[in-house]
């Protein structure tokens, strides 16, 4: 063996300064982990294994991504395996957000470092797959990505039950005492009945099927359930595939381009998915110098129909969703609306993927036809005015009460996530059902990570009268798998000096959704006053070092996708936005 030999794979190693030392003692460790000299030219896979038991929608893969390893063995590559950064919504405090681009680096990092041709990335839980993304676009080998796939429907009393929009639901209920104590407990036990992340369209499922529409993710990889055995497959399809990415020299570049955005935006509105999704589709889009803005969002959501009959914005769940066909039979509806010479991880094109597509008219209530929609524009909106001139978005259906589609309110402010904590419930609290409540300081910089709190508790003593929807406003975000009428991601945020943070309690609010329109009805003196008073809210001393002041430090806004300014392309650090 000619260690000196150019030719030899993996030849990008520890440089010791001496290439013929480097390459001697990594076929040491090659030898090390069970490979000879005929495997040294094969295309090495890494598996970038987020497998935890802490984040339990990623507890149930390991199977999976040993139908992976297979299909990559079958199609002559060989499978090495390595963790990366696991956070699942539930033990993870004080937000996953803040974790997103951390999960984002070690996954470039790794892909980068690592001498592996290609990658197949394990998402699941909200922030996992995004994160990849950005990972995978910034390192920019081959890369697929697979998820663990949705739960089976939970169930209690003949209903049907889902993570978490009937988590929230039934708390709520709870909360104005029509569930009791028995009855929460037991449905309770039933929410999140099997293996696989949340199983409404919340942000995981979202992200799935916009990844899908990217062309990141195998046909149909987006809604199979955890539970059934074409996952399996799927796992081992996405093994063979990733190695003829490598083969072909497939990029996530040559594959998420601007016109791939355009489908996975078009893909969100039409499946009324989460608005999680419009901050992590701007922050992967911008790691490959792409400007996807909010503008470009709400225009394509005016004329991008709405399909998919999914809660939390409609009745049904993945399963179902599944059944019906899934991402590759909204991706057919859409078509005429598609840039359908994208290309894909199959190595084909979208159009060539959705050959054999039909949609079947049993399932109609499920996914509605092109001409038929549910509703004719897509499920999120933007809006603006003096309270954000950056933007916001709002999730026109998934509003309760849609008399607040066009409301004025008195404003009742929450500084803090710790005042509305402590507040909200008072007795005391002078709120009504018209008041709007707002929730400052709980963006990117403010919480810090812009947790989900967006949908503000209603007050426990008008959910005793009855009430079941507010409009609320904050800087934060809120589940994908929550509702009402929820104003989100106000921008610029309260803790960097945005207008959203100089709302007074009173104040008068104005909404107007078919107008886009979100104004504080305080004039512009008023205003110009209270901005020369202000400071900056304090910094809680654990988040003035470490990881959480690099965060607060680097982030940028919700309208630039709430990624590190640093981890953009060069040159491409103050992007141009149309919404500012
Ligand atoms: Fe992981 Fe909902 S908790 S997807």
């Amino acid at each position: 063996m000619n260690f000196n030999k150019e030719e030899i794979h993996m030849k990008k190693s520890t440089s010791y300064g001496d290439a013929g030392f480097s390459n001697f003692i990594k076929m040491a460790f090659q030898r090390h982990l069970g490979y000879d000299e005929q495997d040294f030219n094969k295309p090495i896979i890494g598996i970038a294994n987020t497998y935890s038991e802490i984040n339990r929608c990623h507890s149930h893969v390991q199977p999976m991504v040993q139908a992976i390893k297979h299909g990559i063995i079958m199609a002559g590559g060989i499978p090495l395996e390595f963790p990366t950064i696991s956070v699942g919504e539930m033990f993870t405090s004080p937000t996953t957000m803040l974790y997103r681009n951390l999960v984002a680096m070690d996954t470039e990092e790794m892909i980068t470092a690592q001498p592996i041709d290609g990658v197949v990335l394990i998402g699941g839980c909200d922030k996992m797959a995004p994160a990849q993304l950005m990972g995978a676009a910034s390192a920019n080998k081959p890369a697929i990505l697979f998820t663990g796939g949705p739960m089976d429907n939970g169930e209690y009393n003949g209903k049907t039950l889902g993570a978490c929009s009937d988590c929230r639901f039934f708390w709520q209920e709870y909360q104005g005492g029509t569930v009791d104590e028995k009855e929460i407990n037991e449905i309770n036990e039933q929410l999140a009945p099997t293996a696989g992340h949340c199983m409404v369209m919340g942000s995981a499922s979202t992200i799935a099927s916009c990844a899908e529409a990217l062309g990141m993710m195998l046909p149909g990889a987006a809604a199979a359930p955890a539970t059934v055995n074409e996952r399996l497959r799927l796992a081992k399809e996405t093994g063979k595939a990733i190695v003829h990415l490598v083969e072909k020299d497939i990029r996530p570049s040559d594959i998420m381009t601007e016109k791939a955005f355009d489908n996975a935006v078009r893909t969100l509105m039409a499946i009324g998915g989460s608005t999680n999704a419009v901050i992590h589709l701007i922050a992967i889009a911008r790691r490959l110098g792409i400007n996807l803005t909010l503008d470009r969002f709400d225009e394509l959501s005016k004329t991008t129909p709405f399909l998919a009959n999914l809660r939390p914005a409609g009745e049904y769940q993945m399963k179902e969703f599944y059944y019906a066909g899934g991402v590759p039979v909204v991706l057919k509806e859409l078509s005429p609306l598609l840039h359908l010479d994208e290309r894909t991880v199959t190595g084909e094109t979208l159009k060539d993927n959705l050959a054999s597509t039909w949609r079947n008219p049993t399932y109609d209530h499920v996914i509605r036809p092109y001409e038929a929609p549910l509703y004719e524009e897509g499920g999120i909106a933007v809006l603006k005015g003096n309270l954000s001139p950056n933007g916001s978005v709002i999730k026109p259906k998934a509003i309760v009460n849609e008399r607040f589609l066009k409301h004025k309110g008195k404003a009742v402010v929450f500084t803090s996530l710790e005042d509305m904590e402590k507040r909200v419930n008072d007795p005391d609290l002078e709120v009504d059902e018209n008041s709007v409540l707002v929730l400052q300081n709980a963006g990117p910089v403010g919480a810090p990570g812009m947790p989900e709190a967006g949908m503000i508790p209603i007050p426990k003593k008008l959910l005793k009268e009855g009430v079941r929807d507010m409009v609320r406003l904050s800087d934060c975000r809120m589940s994908g798998t929550a509702f009402g009428t929820v104003i989100l991601h106000v921008a610029p945020e309260a803790a960097v000096g945005g207008p959203i943070g100089l709302i007074r309690d009173g104040d008068w609010i104005e909404l107007d959704v078919a107008n886009r329109k979100l104004a504080l009805l305080v004039s512009d003196e008023v205003l110009a006053e209270r901005k020369n008073a202000w400071h900056a809210p304090e910094t809680a001393p654990e988040n003035k070092r470490g990881y959480k002041w690099l965060y607060r430090r680097h982030v940028l806004q919700a309208d630039e996708g709430c990624d590190f300014d640093f981890a953009l392309p060069e040159g491409k650090e103050t992007m141009e936005l149309t919404t500012a």
